[in-house]
């Protein structure tokens, strides 16, 4: 079932177009993976979900409800986190999670001591102290304490510590598990691809491509750093192998397709590893991929 269905939404600020028919879904149990460098549309997208902003045109529905007409509704069953948190300066991180919880009318109290624990957190300070991480897990506190159906989470993790990350991709998949679905905003696409089911990749407005991980891996290719003992004659010339460059010491770097990586992981086996390093695509060159795929097809 759809949790949450947007179709062909645009959103004009006077002549900039920041929205250019956008649409995606989340299915119910499922991390999807909103991904998109900064200034793509993912917040005003978010927004617009919210019913904090009204579309210019299309249409979004929420548990089959309309985000904008039942934005009351759907809220007692939706949690929201936002990248950059802003809180009561006066009150402390403990006072703030217990008002939201307050608002909501239900929370888990029991979860939320866990969470607080998990996440290092100290509650009895003021807001006005709190570095933007720790603003980040009041928000993230309050929004797992809830009892949600549906979390939007808006790079949520943009000012937490790798150590904190995990916490947070432990609390996103503990919610999965339980039949939550999870809309994940980010523009670091390693950051969330272990955590999501599906992903859709949004530039300029617009999704680009969508799909499982696996799906999209044609558009991906992993780094390679290899020193072998032997040789490794014939790389350059294999299928999906790419820009191979020699250093002195004979370690090669080049960028293998996805598709290719077993076949080219084998090749270099067969040759005696010495040494071999590989880094994730980034987001950047998988909009490379997406834009040279579509200058061939012309
Ligand atoms: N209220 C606004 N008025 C004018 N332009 C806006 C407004 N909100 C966002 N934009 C513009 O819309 C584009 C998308 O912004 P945003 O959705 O915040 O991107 P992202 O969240 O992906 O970084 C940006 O170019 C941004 O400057
Ligand atoms: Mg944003």
């Amino acid at each position: 079932m759809k949790v949450l269905v947007a179709e062909s939404l645009t959103k004009q600020f006077g002549n900039f177009t920041a929205l250019n028919g956008v649409s995606l879904h989340v299915e119910e149990g499922e991390v999807y993976g909103f991904i998109g460098p900064n200034g793509a549309g993912k917040s005003t997208t978010i927004r617009i979900l919210l019913g904090a902003l009204k579309a210019s045109s299309g249409k979004a529905a929420i548990f089959q409800k309309d985000v904008w007409i039942d934005a009351v509704e759907i809220h007692k069953r939706l949690a929201y986190v936002p990248g950059d948190v802003n809180l009561w300066p006066n009150l402390t991180g403990g006072e703030v999670i217990d008002l939201f919880g307050r608002m909501r009318g239900s929370y888990n109290k029991k979860r939320k001591n866990e969470l607080i624990e998990q996440f290092s957190f100290d509650p009895s300070k003021k807001c006005r102290t709190y570095s933007k991480g720790n603003r980040q897990k009041v928000a993230l506190i309050a929004a797992f304490s809830a009892e949600a159906d549906l979390y939007i989470l808006d790079e949520p993790t943009s000012g937490l510590d790798p150590l904190m990350e995990r916490v947070f991709q432990d609390c996103v998949m503990a919610e999965k598990e339980r039949g939550k679905s999870i809309l994940l905003s980010s523009h670091i696409l390693s950051e969330v691809e272990r955590l999501c089911d599906r992903v859709g990749i949004i530039r300029e407005g617009e999704i680009i491509e969508s799909g499982t991980l696996e799906e999209l891996r044609h558009l991906t290719r992993t780094n390679l750093s290899v020193q072998t003992k032997e040789p490794l004659v014939g790389l350059s010339a294999m299928n999906g192998v790419h820009d191979v460059l020699q250093e002195e010491d004979g370690t090669l770097h080049f960028q293998v397709d996805g598709e290719e990586l077993g076949t080219v992981m084998k090749h270099i086996s067969a040759h005696g590893v010495v040494k071999l390093e590989s880094a994730p695509p980034t987001l950047e060159d998988l909009f490379m991929r997406h834009y040279e795929g579509r200058g061939a097809q012309r």
